[in-house]
């Protein structure tokens, strides 16, 4: 419920944008493509949560005018911060408390940028009835009802650019090298910069590849005389196991930290075939630094599509991409299942394995 446009001011709704969860190339694009879309075409003003729903609930804002945005869509991570603070806990959560905040900071209307997380927050919230439309945000790729998000392909290039790296130190020293990247239930970045850098394994967490297959491509891959190259996702299920790789506790939401998949490979790949093998964990080099063009470009558009959600006051839904168009989908939509590897990619990749 937007103010009457104000003959001074021409504002005709105060807008309030917030980043969460795992941060990711293009948030500030999308900070950008919002707030520039909103004051152009609809006079909005802006203010950003900090920190997420931290900011939301603590009613901790700082105002976004142009001049903020100047120039941020090539910038990493979120000038807002973000955090996995969870609305619905602490004595200032929950939709009425919420409200209260909103309404003392004259805030109408709230764009969360976030993931599966964020969504199911933003969904419960928008149930009891506040003003919330979300855009999608995940390197892993992993959120149904967009093709793509942003963030995904910028991740996937570093992590190529790092397995070329690897491949040529591996091929001098005719060893094995394993790397390691995100992908926490899906195996889209192992896939895509697997298939991009010509692994000779992709191991994700879809697929229950056994040891002795993983050993058999290798012994293959260097039986033509290369030096093998396996990429492995970190919540890769190895045989034998029936979760993830992790020891090193839980994150603040009590997931378990993932990572290390890749040395217990490496072990296990020696151990088994006698190839000198070593293990590279890429980590968040993959979520830091600059946004690819095309990251730049999906994330401009969904944050300006996000402000005509708002405008037309669809409350309740995303935006997502569906081949090069932007739609707006139900937050359930994306809630409903994790976009899997479907197994059809797996065996066309597969095929080039060994
Ligand atoms: O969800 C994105 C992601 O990068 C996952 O691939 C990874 O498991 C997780 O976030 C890492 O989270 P954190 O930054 O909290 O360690």
């Amino acid at each position: 419920m937007g103010r009457e446009p104000d003959e001074s001011t021409h504002i005709t709704m105060r807008i309030g944008i917030l980043t969460s969860g795992g941060d990711c190339p293009g948030l500030n694009a999308v900070i950008r493509g919002a707030v520039l879309n909103g004051i152009k075409s609809h006079h909005h003003e802006f203010v950003g949560f900090l920190d997420g729903w931290r900011g939301v609930v603590e009613g901790d804002v700082v105002d976004l005018p142009r001049e903020r945005v100047r120039g941020i869509s090539k910038q990493g991570g979120t000038i807002l911060g973000t955090s996995r603070t969870n609305p619905f806990d602490g004595e200032n959560g929950g939709p009425e408390r919420i409200q209260q905040t909103l309404d003392r900071l004259g805030i109408d209307a709230v764009i969360a940028i976030g993931g599966e997380g964020t969504l199911a927050g933003a969904k419960r919230l928008t149930d009891a009835g506040l003003n919330i439309v979300g855009v999608p945000k995940t390197i892993d790729n992993d959120l149904d009802a967009t093709d793509y998000t942003f963030g995904f392909d910028t991740a996937v290039a570093i992590a190529t650019e790092a397995i070329d790296r690897l491949r040529t130190t591996g091929e001098s020293h005719h060893r094995c090298m394993v790397a390691e990247v995100m992908g926490r239930h899906v195996g889209w970045i192992a896939l895509h910069c697997g298939m991009a850098a010509g692994a000779h394994a992709i191991l994700i967490p879809e697929q229950h590849t056994t040891m002795e297959q993983i050993n058999a491509w290798v012994l293959e891959a260097r039986d033509r005389g290369r030096a093998p190259l396996v990429v492995v996702a970190e919540g890769f299920v190895p045989e034998g196991s029936e979760e993830a790789y992790s020891d090193r506790g839980h994150d603040s939401v009590g997931r378990p930290r993932l990572g290390g998949i890749g040395d217990q490979l490496a072990y296990r790949i020696e151990a088994d075939t006698g190839i000198e093998t070593r293990a590279t964990v890429l980590g968040h080099i993959q979520r830091g630094g600059v946004p690819s063009a095309f990251d730049r470009v999906l994330a401009t558009r969904l944050g300006m599509a996000s402000v005509d959600a708002v405008e037309e006051k669809a409350w309740g839904n995303m935006v997502a991409l569906r081949g090069t168009n932007i739609h707006r989908v139900p937050f359930q939509a994306a809630l409903n299942n994790l976009k899997r590897v479907p197994q059809q990619r797996y065996d066309e990749a597969s095929l080039l394995f060994g």
